[in-house]
């Protein structure tokens, strides 16, 4: 299959109401994960890779996924000091991906944008931890509030040359505000209408996260946990579908 809809997979135009899709591959193992891409079929084309699979053999399967025409997120957070983290950053370019994300530190932002290249590799920037509230950055030592720290790493995020934020869908007004119109946003915390939360806390539709300005939704178990992953994925890009722009 031309797993990949349209080329305007990491752009802020999506043609085809599965561009937004990411499907997360929180997976215990390259098998598991190889089947269920297998299952999902034409439902979708671009998958995340984070710490379970990454470091259970999902690296080589990531650029599998490359060689098939399918698009890999890979969610490992980079922080280090700046040789490290371009050193890192220039092997990731190497394996083919098209997302992969760093903290949202100036330095480490900094460093990982001169490992990129400017081949289709994308960076996104983590903000604060969706885990974390006001009292555990308090705790870590900062004093600004989650709401403050957002925004500011987002405009840093956008001056260091970041090509967008990871963010709560809560969270997309006000990061749109301080990364600009051109950065891409990218939200977990999704869930269909209906479907369970399990330990998301503040979650939208895939739906209402488009039509609130999110670029590309990260969704997991309601798609690799349903009975036909497939039509799980079909259903969400119809939902999709309701909110893109005409056009
Ligand atoms: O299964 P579910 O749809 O909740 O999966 C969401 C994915 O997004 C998981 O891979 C999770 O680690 C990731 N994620 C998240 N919340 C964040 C950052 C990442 O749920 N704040």
């Amino acid at each position: 299959m031309p797993p990949s809809a349209s080329d305007a997979a990491t752009s802020r135009t999506p043609r085809d109401p599965r561009d937004p899709i990411i499907v997360a591959l929180d997976l215990p193992d390259v098998a598991q994960a190889r089947a269920l891409v297998a299952e999902i079929g034409d439902g979708a084309y671009f998958y995340k890779i984070g710490y379970r699979l990454g470091f259970s053999g999902g690296l080589a399967f990531a650029r599998e996924l490359v060689d098939q025409g399918r698009k890999v997120f890979l969610d490992f957070k980079l922080h280090d000091i700046g040789n490290t983290v371009t050193e890192g950053v220039a092997a990731i370019r190497e394996l083919g991906v098209d997302l992969a994300t760093v903290h949202a530190y100036p330095q480490t932002m900094a460093a990982a944008v001169a490992g990129r290249g400017d081949g289709g590799l994308k960076l996104l920037a983590v903000t604060v931890l969706t885990s974390y509230d006001d009292a555990d950055l308090a705790a870590a030592g900062y004093a600004s509030s989650v709401g403050d720290l957002v925004a500011r790493r987002a405009a840093q995020a956008r001056e260091a040359g970041i090509d967008g934020i990871v963010c709560s869908p809560q969270e997309i007004a006000a990061v749109r505000a301080a990364l600009g119109p051109q950065g891409l946003i990218v939200t977990p915390g999704i869930r269909p209408a209906g479907a369970d939360a399990g330990d998301q806390k503040r979650v939208m539709t895939p739906g209402e996260a488009v039509r609130a300005g999110a670029d590309h939704l990260v969704i997991g178990r309601p798609i690799t946990r349903a009975a036909d992953p497939r039509a799980a994925a079909m259903a969400i890009a119809e939902d999709i579908a309701g909110a893109l722009p005409a056009g």
